[in-house]
């Protein structure tokens, strides 16, 4: 009896606390020249509150980010180098904060920086073609090591009303992104040998940028989708007259 009290005192406080958005640190107001400041420490106040999964809003625990396939072909012909990537999981993107917002609060747009200091991915891989005169056909396990992560967010909304509220619907979402320092390999392969091995290490080092690269534009899409995804569940539960006032 006891623990059902305590149980229900604690989703009470839960309720109440997410229903009123003091998730949000505080509201903004359209009037504050330093709106984008305020808006700032809001955005990282929801984030910090988010990583650990909001069910109220759908939304589950950030990490990790899985990613079913990537893939990149390096040269044409029947012995160009392709690689594809499954099950990518990623980690430390929860431990991304929020460096600086603009804002156009007329017509709803944001734009966001984020930093993340490290992420780490792992992933299985295959492989077909010749890298480095090395026939580099074979499967095996991807590791990669990401340094200093910094993204760009770029969102527009469109306001509606629901039940008297404003909110904001998600229109259109953007993303990009840079790593500093890349560290990244290939291992347990199979019907492989040292020499391949060697091979793919020193050239997906060597070239670790190019990589990413030519994995970019798949990478962008898969994380913009997932993302706006999560962006919308957000809008459609804390009503925007809950973070910015007139
Ligand atoms: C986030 O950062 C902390 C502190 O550096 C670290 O201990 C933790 O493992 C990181 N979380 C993830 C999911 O990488």
């Amino acid at each position: 009896m006891e623990t059902l009290k305590v149980v229900l005192i604690f989703v009470a406080v839960i309720t109440t606390s997410t229903s009123n958005t003091n998730i949000f640190g505080g509201r903004c107001s359209r009037e504050d020249p330093n709106v984008d400041e305020c808006l700032l420490r809001s955005f990282n106040s929801l984030i910090d509150y988010l990583k650990r999964g909001a069910p109220e809003m759908g939304i589950e625990e950030s990490e990790p980010i899985v990613i079913d396939e990537l893939s990149i072909a390096l040269g044409s012909g029947p012995d160009g180098y392709r690689a594809t990537f499954k099950d990518i999981h990623a980690t430390g993107a929860s431990n991304m904060t929020i460096t600086n917002v603009r804002s156009d609060l007329e017509t709803h747009q944001f734009q966001l920086t984020l930093f993340g200091p490290h992420i780490s991915a792992r992933a299985r891989y295959r492989s077909s073609g010749i890298l480095l005169l090395v026939r580099a056909s074979g499967g095996g396990d991807y590791w990669g090591e990401y340094d200093g992560v910094k993204a760009k967010v770029y969102f527009r909304g469109e306001p509606y009303q629901r039940n008297g509220r404003t909110f904001l619907r998600l229109k259109q979402l953007k993303l990009d992104f840079s790593v500093r320092d890349i560290q990244m390999g290939v291992e347990n392969l199979q019907n492989s040998n040292a020499v391949l091995e060697a091979a793919l290490n020193l050239f997906t080092n060597t070239n670790a940028q190019e990589l990413l690269k030519e994995m970019k534009p798949e990478l962008k899409r898969d994380l913009a989708e997932k993302m706006s995804r999560y962006l919308d569940h957000i809008l459609q539960h804390i009503p925007y007259d809950d973070w910015i006032v007139d």
